[in-house]
């Protein structure tokens, strides 16, 4: 690390024909350097990723797939998403790969809208105990749409209880499971939940958003070999562009492709769709194994760190990216504590615990992630330091500022974006 900062793709030209508009881009800049960066759903795309991202791929229309588009001149951008699917299909072992859902939203819409009609039932995790949005929540198309049954996790083990898994499956007999969070710090059987839509005749849909990522790098087993369809974001753990993607089996694959194009989307956003296979190629190196493994030992080094010094993690730790703390004890809430953070250069979020007494907006929790720190450089012991800084920075406001120039030392040695990245 060292040299000079990275600032993306001819930044100077923007700022020079847009001063006022370049100047909310170096915020924001200083604002990630000037932090430790703890939400577990971030990272820091490497400047090929951003190079890709603001290329004139951005101005081609190419509605349908490579080789059968509706528009004219798509045989260049074709060679972008052929090697975007060629990519995520040998990363992940899989049949069959859309790379074309804006989001992890747009991919979860797609699969729905490829296995369901509206009014069949679904069985997803709930949103209040790590599922997402798109899991079944009310304010949400997933909730309005379809019967959403919910399963959550045990009042004692704060683990998936499988066995409500199955005995919904059972009553319910629903026509889609789907398994996967975003906010579950522990590992999911894929092959328990196989075994359940197997027995009910449903399929079975992941999620697997937030710990793509380690699954590419090898650091945890992959949900690929059980799931009819998996769905993910590109932006989290995969440190690519932001974006979705879905896999599938070839039993399926025409049915998400139809559902991606014309069913939910018009055209895909080609520079994004370049950058995902930029990404994919990254993560198909030696280095990226290092990397997954690195951010579930940081994930520990940290939530080991929280516990040592009375911050409960939910269900006792974690086996990936992420960590859910329990405040309670503290009499500190989740919105309290991710202010106090803030104040003192932490970023991370408040998040609702399993059974909490409180609301989304308070909540009792908070929830911390090492994808970004650890493609900074740090390794567990400053982790253990981080771990150490947000303790602090919860419970002794006052101390803010101590807690900041830390931060600061810290991140002298370990900043993103730099040019030797
Ligand atoms: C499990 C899960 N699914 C889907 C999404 C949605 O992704 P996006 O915000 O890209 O729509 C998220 C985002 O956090 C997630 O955690």
């Amino acid at each position: 690390m060292g040299g000079e900062p990275y600032y993306g793709p001819d930044f100077g030209l923007l700022q020079r024909q847009d001063p006022e508009l370049a100047e909310v881009l170096l915020d924001e800049l200083e604002r990630v350097r000037g932090g430790i960066q703890l939400i577990a759903s971030e990272n820091f795309t490497s400047p090929a990723v951003l190079a890709a991202l603001g290329s004139t791929l951005t101005n081609k229309y190419a509605e349908g797939y490579p080789g059968r588009r509706y528009y004219g001149g798509c045989e260049v951008v074709d060679r972008a998403e052929r090697l975007a699917i060629e990519r995520a299909r040998k990363l992940f072992g899989a049949e069959h790969a859309n790379v074309q859902p804006h989001s992890g939203a747009s991919a979860n819409l797609a699969a729905y809208a490829a296995l369901l009609q509206p009014g069949d039932t679904m069985l997803a995790m709930a949103l209040s105990h790590g599922g997402h949005l798109t899991h079944g929540s009310k304010v949400n198309f997933s909730g309005r749409w379809f019967d959403v049954v919910s399963y959550g996790v045990r009042r004692d083990t704060e683990l998936i209880d499988y066995d409500e898994v199955r005995d919904l499956a059972l009553r319910h007999q629903p026509k889609l499971i789907v398994c996967g969070a975003t906010a579950y710090p522990r590992l999911i059987d894929f092959s328990v939940f196989r075994g359940i839509a197997d027995e009910v005749g449903a399929w079975l849909m992941a999620d697997v958003a937030h710990p793509i990522g380690l699954m590419a790098g090898g650091a945890i087993p992959s949900a690929v070999p059980y799931a009819d369809v998996v769905t993910f974001t590109t932006h989290k753990a995969l440190r690519g562009p932001r974006g979705g993607a879905i896999l599938c089996t070839d039993e399926l694959a025409g049915k998400i492709d139809r559902a991606v194009f014309p069913f939910i989307q018009g055209g895909p956003l080609m520079h994004v769709v370049a950058a995902k296979a930029v990404a994919f190629a990254e993560a198909m190196r030696p280095e990226f194994a290092g990397y997954a493994r690195q951010v579930v030992a940081n994930a520990r080094a940290l939530t080991e760190e929280l516990a040592g010094q009375g911050m409960r993690p939910v269900s006792g730790g974690t086996d990936t990216h992420l960590a859910l703390i329990d405040l309670r004890d503290l009499n500190v809430s989740g919105a309290e504590a991710e202010r106090r953070c803030a104040a003192a250069g932490i970023t991370l979020n408040r998040n609702v615990i399993p059974y909490d007494p409180e609301p989304p907006s308070i909540t009792s929790g908070i929830r911390v992630g090492t994808p970004c720190v650890t493609t900074q450089g740090m390794g567990p012991q400053e982790l253990k330091e981080v771990g150490t800084l947000v303790t602090r920075a919860v419970r002794h406001p006052a101390g803010a500022g101590e807690v900041r120039e830390r931060v600061s030392a810290l991140l002298a040695i370990h900043q993103p974006y730099l040019s030797e990245y």
